[in-house]
């Protein structure tokens, strides 16, 4: 990170630098884990459907909220809220946001732990340690679990403790090419497989009948979730945004990165889980519904590097494991860097003691998480579906009606010069001040409705 010393802050070194942090912070577990899982619950290809539409009708819109009150203010969320309006509600809505960070982390390691345990399980396994690469991969072994979501998040805090280091620029800009070309050879090596076809056509060939306000929540859940949106991470990390640099033109790259990532993934992990069955694994139970939850993706994967099987198995698994490993480091980053920034900003604490303090008390509540990993969908349920588009609705109105769009749009216009002239300009005023907020309350409200 440069430091200038008109801006003690420090900025992101390169325009393309803070595209790749963003897209780093976007692209993680959401997208290899979490959106497969979601999908293969909610229909296939209906739930893609929606959640490509709502990425694009309520994602990006908000992704540029959030930036240009993260540029503008120069602060985590809390500040950001605080530094705008003096009303007390939206400093409430900024601790929220950091709450969601802390829950969503605490559930995140568990998981990021599951990619360090089966890169292990692929090396045992390669060199015929069975039993071994059976103990290492065994998500119901609490202790283990403990260890290596402690050793993630160990690794997650060294890195917060750098600032914004140079180091997630540098590791996003080499890997994240290298996931997409790993997935991309994985995906044409399952097309060859027995039962890929079918899950295939499940995931491309969508079934609109199975749409209904389950799906819709869900795929909104995921959309935010996966955006990385709703709890001021990108508050945050437009903090350190450089004015010269045009936000809706970064917020499109960030977006398209994260929906190309994310179907990627699903073109591979539908047909495995189908490959998979084909195998005789179970995963769904007769009732139709999925059996695996939040492993699914651990029980599908290694089944298709052992089918490749000897050195190229271990190449391919051990690499992709590493890839996901990192992959989830750089959105980890972002989850902890909102808490610690909100600490280091509002209490005056240094960075070090900061991120220290709060990765200890997320790793406290991963501890509990790590024993019992049912808790996982609900809290998911209750910070990621429920809370971040709680979040984003927030920020929607925050902005139209407390900042107002007019002074949203002359901090926009330093890196985008003709915004007045723009298409641009009209459709995301109205979608900030009007669509977004609509949609969302609306998908939210009825949800809520329907629980009580
Ligand atoms: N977007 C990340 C992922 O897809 O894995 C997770 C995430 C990061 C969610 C940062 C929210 C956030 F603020």
């Amino acid at each position: 990170m440069a430091t200038t010393p008109a801006n003690s802050r420090g900025t992101w070194n390169t325009k393309l630098g803070f595209i790749l942090a963003a897209a780093g912070s976007a692209v993680g577990l959401g997208n290899i884990w979490r959106f497969p899982t979601v999908m293969a619950e909610n229909g296939g290809a209906a739930f893609l459907f929606i959640y490509a539409l709502l990425v694009f009708v309520i994602g990006y819109p908000v992704m540029v909220a959030e930036l240009s009150i993260g540029r503008k203010t120069r602060k985590n969320p809390v500040g950001a809220f605080k530094a705008l309006s003096s009303n007390k509600i939206f400093t409430l809505a900024g601790f929220w946001c950091v709450i969601c960070g802390v829950a969503i982390l605490s559930f995140y390691v568990v998981i990021a732990g599951w990619t360090i345990s089966y890169f292990f399980e692929q090396i045992f396994y390669y060199f015929g340690m069975f039993s071994l690469a059976e103990w290492v991969s065994n998500i119901d072994n609490g202790w283990l679990n403990v260890g290596v979501a402690l050793l993630f998040m160990g690794i997650t805090i060294s890195v917060i403790l750098g600032g914004i280091s140079q180091g997630i620029e540098k590791a996003v800009r080499t890997l994240m090419p290298m996931l997409v070309v790993i997935i991309v050879i994985l995906i044409v090596y399952v097309m060859f497989q027995p039962g890929a076809g079918a899950g295939l056509r499940e995931y491309l060939v969508p079934d609109f009948s199975a749409i209904n306000m389950d799906l819709i929540l869900a795929a909104m859940g995921q959309a935010f979730f996966s955006l990385s949106l709703g709890m001021g991470a990108l508050i945050t990390y437009g903090s350190y945004l450089n004015r010269k640099e045009n936000i809706p033109e970064a917020a499109a790259y960030v977006t398209g990165f994260d929906v190309g990532i994310a179907f990627l993934a699903g073109m591979l992990i539908m047909p495995t889980i189908y490959m998979a069955q084909a195998e005789g694994l179970v995963i769904y139970d007769d009732a139709g519904s999925l059996v695996a939850g939040p492993a699914l993706i651990f029980q599908v994967l290694p089944e298709l590097f052992h089918e490749m099987g000897g050195i190229i198995g271990l190449i391919f698994g051990g690499t992709f494991f590493l890839l996901l490993t990192i992959a989830a480091l750089t959105s980890s980053i972002s989850l902890l860097e909102v808490p610690t920034s909100y600490i280091i900003d509002e209490h005056n604490v240094s960075r070090k003691k900061a991120a220290i303090l709060v990765g200890g008390v997320i790793s406290l509540i991963s501890v509990f998480i790590a024993f019992d990993t049912s808790l996982i969908d609900d809290i998911d349920f209750i910070f990621s579906v429920i809370g971040l588009p709680l979040g984003g609705f927030i920020i929607c109105i925050f902005l139209a009606y407390i900042w107002k769009t007019e002074n949203a749009k002359l901090e926009l216009e330093q890196g985008f010069k003709n915004l007045d002239n723009h298409w641009f300009w009209p459709v995301w005023k109205v979608f900030i001040k009007f669509i977004c907020p609509a949609l969302i309350a609306l998908i939210l409200g009825t949800t809520i409705y329907g629980i009580f």
